[in-house]
């Protein structure tokens, strides 16, 4: 059992098949460079309680620095008989500082302490990187916004025309759920942050005068964990950034959805930017949202991330088992998808053309100045009841004769009602529909130029 971290009460090694499943280098040895920082702040426990002299301190610190130089040339990789990123990197570091002051590393910790620890500290610097892009995109939806400010669509419920709305006040709606993940990846990062399980051993704690908070505050941590077993057990950490990916993965494929949707001959509603869009390679007219395409798809491929990582989790009892160990490649994938995601999402969003004079166009088509008809009769002194019926019949007789509902004449008005006099006309302009839609929330222009100020205020938080 040369090299291996156990071997004492074993009379011989694991077999071939045991190592190929048990083996982990392959997707943990990204956490090299926190393993290693964790060994540098656990030496200095050590050295503060007395259990390493300065020297060896400082020997051990100067083969930590070699390897991890050798980490980031790439020169240092795991061999096949390494099962994981920690054993490999004690079988190392043994290497080259020799087995009297490398071995005494080991004392006071467990891989399953380290584990939780380096995880952690590997998600903390991920979480900054994806908070930042999806800020990126929501950003690039406030841009799209502000240039369109003026623009009319039909905004739809049931995918139907349902009341005109301004196009910036749509784009703002996926900003809106975009920035409440970037909230949730803040709330998110504030629990994890004061929680380092490095000095829970494997479970229990340990027993050699180790000081946790040491440990904690030289890894950028604010506090320790108070139960050695739940800091060595618990993945709810995992899981819940996996669920912040997963509904950013959701909130984009909405985004995305409609860009296909959009791009499309009957919509015409956008034309996407050639840089950010593809060809085919037999219909030479084509042009393709590939990039929403993929958003679309890489959202289940996120969600499924979050349900076999729940699934994992889910009766497992305390303290640490080795499922534990398929807790990594999924939110590794999660977030790896998510850094190839959003800069292409964004840069497409951030380059989409809209076509306003066609959206500005179907805006009023479908009776969806209905609405307007009877709040414009309440505001008249009609009971809203009255004046639903009414603007029903408005739309009955407009749809009787192929028309829409600001074509009827006078004479058809009043013959539907007597409340209907010919000034109900000043809400039948999409321009008239939205600029009257002005409380708090609502799509009047002087509201979305409010809510875009409000937005980037809260984007300026982070
Ligand atoms: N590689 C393991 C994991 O990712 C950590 C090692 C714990 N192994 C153990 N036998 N206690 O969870």
């Amino acid at each position: 059992n040369q090299g291996k971290l156990w071997g004492g009460r074993f009379a011989g090694g694991p077999s071939p098949e045991l190592e190929a499943l048990s083996r982990s280098t392959h997707f943990d040895w990204r956490l090299a460079p926190y393993d290693i920082a964790g060994s540098h702040a656990h030496a200095k426990a050590l050295g503060a309680a007395g259990l390493l002299t300065a020297d060896e301190e400082l020997e051990l610190h100067r083969g930590l620095d070699a390897l991890a130089a050798r980490v980031t040339d790439g020169t240092l990789r795991p061999e096949a008989s390494d099962e994981d990123v920690h054993g490999a990197l004690e079988r190392l570091l043994i290497e080259e500082v020799g087995a009297d002051v490398g071995g005494k590393l080991r004392a006071g910790r467990s891989r399953n302490d380290q584990i939780a620890t380096l995880f952690r500290c590997y998600l903390l610097d991920h979480q900054r990187v994806v908070s930042a892009l999806v800020l990126d995109l929501v950003e690039a939806l406030a841009g799209q916004a502000e240039a369109n400010l003026g623009a009319i669509m039909p905004g739809r419920t049931h995918l139907q025309h349902a009341q005109p709305v301004l196009l910036s006040h749509h784009l703002l709606a996926h900003a809106w759920a975009l920035l409440r993940d970037v909230e949730r990846l803040a709330d998110w990062r504030a629990r994890v942050i004061g929680d380092s399980p490095y000095g829970s051993g494997a479970l229990a704690g340990q027993s050699l005068g180790l000081d946790p908070e040491l440990v904690a505050r030289e890894l950028g941590f604010t506090g320790s964990t108070a139960n050695s077993i739940d800091g060595t057990a618990s993945r709810d950490f995992v899981a819940e950034i996996a669920f912040v990916c997963a509904q950013v993965g959701v909130d984009v494929s909405r985004i995305a959805e409609e860009v296909i949707l959009w791009a499309t001959k009957e919509f015409d509603f956008v034309t996407l930017h050639d840089s950010w869009s593809t060809g085919s390679s037999i219909m030479p007219q084509k042009k393709n949202p590939d990039i929403a395409e993929l958003a679309r798809g890489k959202a289940g491929r996120l969600v499924g991330n979050l349900t076999g990582l729940l699934t994992t989790l889910k009766a497992l009892p305390l303290a640490y088992n080795r499922d534990l160990q398929e807790d990594k490649e999924p939110v590794f994938d999660s977030l790896d998808t998510l850094e190839v995601l959003l800069p292409a999402f964004t840069g497409q969003v951030a380059t989409l053309i809209y076509n306003t004079a066609r959206m500005a166009e179907l805006a009023p088509q479908g009776f969806s100045l209905a609405t307007d008809i009877a709040e414009w009769l309440v505001r008249e002194g009609t009971p809203f009841r009255v004046a639903h019926e009414v603007a029903g019949a408005c739309v009955r007789a407009a749809e009787a004769r192929g028309v829409e509902l600001a074509d009827l004449t006078d004479e058809e008005f009043a013959s539907i009602s007597p409340a209907l006099t010919p000034e109900v006309r000043l809400v039948l302009t999409v321009e008239g529909s939205v600029a009257s839609r002005d409380g708090r929330g609502g799509t009047a222009p002087s509201r979305v130029r409010e809510q875009l100020t409000e937005l980037r205020a809260r984007v300026s938080a982070h």
